[in-house]
């Protein structure tokens, strides 16, 4: 079968395609069980990126075939899986997703909800299963709070943006150029804001005095800001760190105002509690179905042209979720 595959670890320009053995009816998590799947479209995403060049926790040997999540079509799924061969799905792989055929443990594959095709379901897990991990589980949000995400137009803030919605929040969007701010309204934010302006002091009058949460998938300078953006009670939700550098945090800040800073790690959390990620998907599907989660696919691309796609997302360009079309024809975007 034909795999996007990493031969070196030199970034996305190494990036091949080649022909590879089909896969084996097991998972390394659930050795000598896992869902076989017929992938048509795998979502391409920053942790991809940091992995053509050995920077991520997770570190294969070389060659491997990348790829976190898939949507497809079932071939096989073990006995008692709720699982059907030719069942549309959705399912997060870890690695092996951007080839023809992937398998993915039992439980991270999931029903494809009716009203999403393929490039929106391989765009559903990693970002809005994350978002609502973060926001809901271990951000606490609730109903009528006031949410300000950063990196608002990429994968996982306009995933946030759309399930802060859901569950009632309000937002504000931080995003660094025009077009990136015709995304995140695209995503639905409430207020957009600037990352090179005065976004703070807009935040603080935007929300009457601060935020309840922050989401930060960027890290970087702007992290003691965000703390200072938080009212009496507020929420720093540590997602990830674009921006490239790690913040560090005077704790004092904490108590001088009684706010957090929460760590939110879907992977960590989720591969240790295999058994909430059916709730977590339960309700991202409920936010589909009442009309909250829509996806946003930005840039999609044949398999051939893995590494323009990696390429997007490297060069700051990604607009929503970058997507590789594995079986069906694609009309590239970019
Ligand atoms: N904690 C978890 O469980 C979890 C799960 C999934 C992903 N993540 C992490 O979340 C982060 C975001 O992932 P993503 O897929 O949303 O990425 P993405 O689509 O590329 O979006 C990242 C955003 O970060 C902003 N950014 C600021 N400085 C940047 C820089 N120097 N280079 C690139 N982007 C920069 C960009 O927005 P502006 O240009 O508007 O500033 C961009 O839209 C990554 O660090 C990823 O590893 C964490």
């Amino acid at each position: 079968m034909r795999a996007v595959q990493i031969s070196e670890l030199s970034g996305p320009d190494a990036i091949g395609v080649a022909e590879v053995p089909a896969p084996e009816l097991s998972h390394m998590l659930t050795p000598g069980e896992g869902v076989l799947i017929d992938v048509a479209a795998a979502g391409v995403s920053f942790p991809d990126v940091l992995q053509t060049r050995g920077l991520y926790q997770l570190k294969p040997d070389l060659p491997f075939v990348p790829g976190a999540e898939v949507a497809g079509t079932v071939v096989q799924a073990p006995d008692g899986s709720g699982l059907e061969p030719g069942q549309r799905v959705v399912a997060f792989t870890v690695l092996g997703g951007m080839a023809e055929q992937a398998v993915a443990p039992r439980y991270l594959a999931f029903p494809l909800p009716e009203p999403l095709d393929f490039a929106q379901g391989a765009s559903l897990i990693l970002n809005y299963h994350t978002a609502y991990f973060a926001l809901k589980l271990r951000g606490r949000l609730r109903e009528g709070e006031r949410v300000l995400v950063h990196g608002a137009a990429g994968g996982v803030g306009t995933a946030a943006l759309q399930v802060a919605k859901g569950l009632g929040a309000s937002t504000i969007a931080v995003v660094s150029s025009d077009e990136k701010e015709r995304v995140a309204r695209e995503a639905g934010a409430g207020e957009v804001v600037r990352s090179d302006g005065p976004w703070r002091e807009q935040a603080m009058e935007l929300s009457g005095g601060g935020v309840d949460v922050v989401l930060d998938p960027v890290g970087g300078d702007r992290f003691t800001d965000s703390l200072r953006s938080l009212r009496e009670g507020g929420r720093a939700l540590v997602v990830g760190f674009t921006g490239g550098s790690i913040p560090e945090v005077r704790v004092n800040r904490l108590l001088l105002r009684n706010i957090e800073v929460v760590g939110a790690g879907w992977g960590a959390y989720v591969l240790i509690h295999p058994d909430r990620n059916h709730e977590i998907a339960d309700a991202v599907n409920g936010m589909v179905a009442e009309g909250f989660v829509r996806p946003i696919v930005g840039a999609r691309f044949p398999l051939e042209r893995a590494a323009e796609a990696f390429r997007t997302i490297d060069e700051r360009r990604a607009l929503g979720k970058v997507v590789l079309d594995v079986r069906e024809p694609s009309n590239p975007s970019v």
